[in-house]
């Protein structure tokens, strides 16, 4: 098996245990570490550090691509490994200690980590530690079920330890477009044209003398959680198909619409679902994670190419998916972050954005990040390279959390990570709202109509006329804007009455 995972006979000399190449991470280290969305991160080193902490402790900063799977976030928290942590996490453990201010967390547009590095904004990266399926004859690292900022940190590291894990099907090598963009401010145009543009190599170059260690692994991913679409996803989904399907009658799209792009999490997933059976043909796709809907998408014959950076899917369809490979591997992509959520190729291509809001107000200011403003739930994640730069922005979002005590729309978010010049349409199960070229005062109108449950429309419109009353470009009543949430706080409900 050696033989055939590192194919540079030199390298097999630099096999070692877990325990030896965690050894070689020390206190106050910066280390960039392969994984996003529970796909494809490094899964040995992580924990015999974790294990080594009680009697050994460091401290470090963990750069990922995004969150990880197999506990590690929450291992690594316990055992009091983490100082600093970035670009994004999805972990319970870790976001308590975030939000106790024990760890540090740095929520970054997932396509700028590795620019920042690049350019040395921020402290280097000591070690990468990164997932392989594979190491070529001339050292190339080939990833697996992500690639996320592997690229970045292998190129930039002054170290590099790869966990070749042989759980992964060798078959996925070929799957992967690396591409390293070249020096600022003469940098050329990326050379991405359509979703399934091909424009680098199918590993990571790395000269294979700053390979300090390899570990071996058996280890799985951890499966995606996602939940099956429900009523109101469902709904969702059937405004969104109306209204795209609209567009393509007024001419705006094709019927294959412009690529798509989907945000993590249960609602966009499911929101996908509903294009299954959309009278959409010849779809593209140009997004971040692909989750279980894209290969559903890819089954039914409607979606012809899916491009990502990672491949985040459920035990089944991953199953599926992974016994299958040279079914998928034409018609699927795995690409850095920094490329598949570049601002110049969604612009480029006019990607259709559909992401998930925590809340949005009103005027369709979305907030994604912060529970009431304070509390971190995940991070921005590619939402805002996405939001920013696509032909047309959606925020999808159910309109009410918490068995209907919060409304989603609110009179104003309380943390704002896209604002009104960035979100086009808002959509709710209840309707959508197309905010595209109104202004301020003619947003509230459609906002409440469309997406606020009926339970909050009267004190949504209650709030914006006598908002109306003060003037103003965006009329707000300061001293009440955010009252809804101070309400939920004092009694558990946002609702007033
Ligand atoms: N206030 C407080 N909690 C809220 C809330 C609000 N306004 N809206 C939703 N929630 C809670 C839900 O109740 C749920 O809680 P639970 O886990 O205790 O059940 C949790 O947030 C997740 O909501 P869910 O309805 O399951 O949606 P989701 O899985 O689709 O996740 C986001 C929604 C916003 C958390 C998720 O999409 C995210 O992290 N987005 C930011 C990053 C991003 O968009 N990346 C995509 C770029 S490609």
């Amino acid at each position: 098996m050696s033989q055939d995972r590192i194919r540079r006979p030199s390298l097999l000399s630099k096999v070692v245990s877990a325990d030896e190449a965690a050894s070689l991470i020390k206190d106050g280290m910066t280390v960039g570490m392969s994984g996003f969305t529970r796909a494809g991160e490094a899964k040995a080193v992580p924990l015999a550090l974790a294990a080594r902490n009680a009697s050994n402790p460091v401290k470090i900063t963990l750069m990922t691509g995004a969150s990880l799977g197999n506990n590690i976030d929450k291992l690594l928290t316990e055992a009091g490994v983490l100082a600093r942590r970035l670009p994004f996490q999805a972990d319970p453990t870790l976001r308590n200690a975030i939000n106790h201010g024990d760890v540090m967390f740095i929520d970054q547009h997932l396509s700028e980590t590795s620019e920042f590095l690049r350019s040395r904004q921020m402290k280097p990266v000591d070690i990468a530690l990164v997932e392989a399926a594979a190491i070529t004859e001339d050292g190339g690292i080939v990833p697996t079920t992500s690639v996320g900022n592997s690229a970045t940190y292998v190129t930039l590291a002054e170290k590099v330890i790869v966990e070749v894990n042989s759980s992964h099907s060798a078959a996925i090598e070929g799957m992967h477009d690396i591409y390293i963009p070249g020096k600022r401010p003469h940098r050329q145009p990326y050379p991405v044209m359509a979703a399934d543009s091909r424009i680098g190599t199918p590993y990571i170059p790395c000269d294979p003398d700053r390979i300090a260690a390899i570990v071996f692994t058996d280890k799985f991913d951890s499966a995606a959680t996602n939940t099956a679409p429900d009523p109101e996803t469902i709904s969702i989904a059937g405004h969104l198909t109306d209204f795209l399907a609209n567009e393509v009658k007024q001419g705006r799209l094709s019927n294959s619409l412009n690529p798509l792009q989907a945000g993590i999490g249960n609602i966009a997933n499911s929101v996908l679902y509903g294009l299954v059976h959309s009278p959409f043909e010849e779809m593209t796709m140009y997004s971040e994670v692909l989750q279980d809907s894209t290969i559903a998408l890819l089954d039914s014959g409607k979606l012809l190419f899916a491009s990502g950076c990672s491949m985040t899917l459920t035990q089944p369809v991953g199953d599926a998916v992974y016994a299958n490979l040279d079914k998928y591997k034409n018609r699927l992509v795995l690409r850095p972050q920094e490329i598949s959520n570049h601002p110049e190729i969604i612009r480029r291509l006019g990607i259709i954005a559909i992401n998930t809001a925590l809340e949005c107000d009103i005027y369709g200011n979305v907030n994604s990040t912060h529970v009431n403003g304070t509390h971190m739930m995940n991070g921005i994640g590619g939402s805002g390279d996405f939001a920013r730069n696509a032909y047309m922005s959606i925020f999808v979002a159910k309109s009410t959390a918490k068995d209907g005590a919060i409304s989603t729309v609110v009179p104003m978010v309380t943390h704002c990570d896209h604002t009104e010049h960035d979100v086009d349409i808002l959509v709710t199960e209840h309707g959508l709202a197309d905010l595209r070229a109104l202004a301020p005062r003619e947003r509230p109108k459609i906002v409440i109509e469309k997406c606020v449950d009926p339970a909050y429309r009267d004190q949504a419109f209650d709030y914006y006329n006598r908002a109306l009353a003060r003037g103003g470009q965006t009329p707000h009543v300061l001293e009440e804007a955010f009252s809804w949430h101070a309400h939920r706080a004092k009694t558990g409900s946002m609702k007033l009455s």
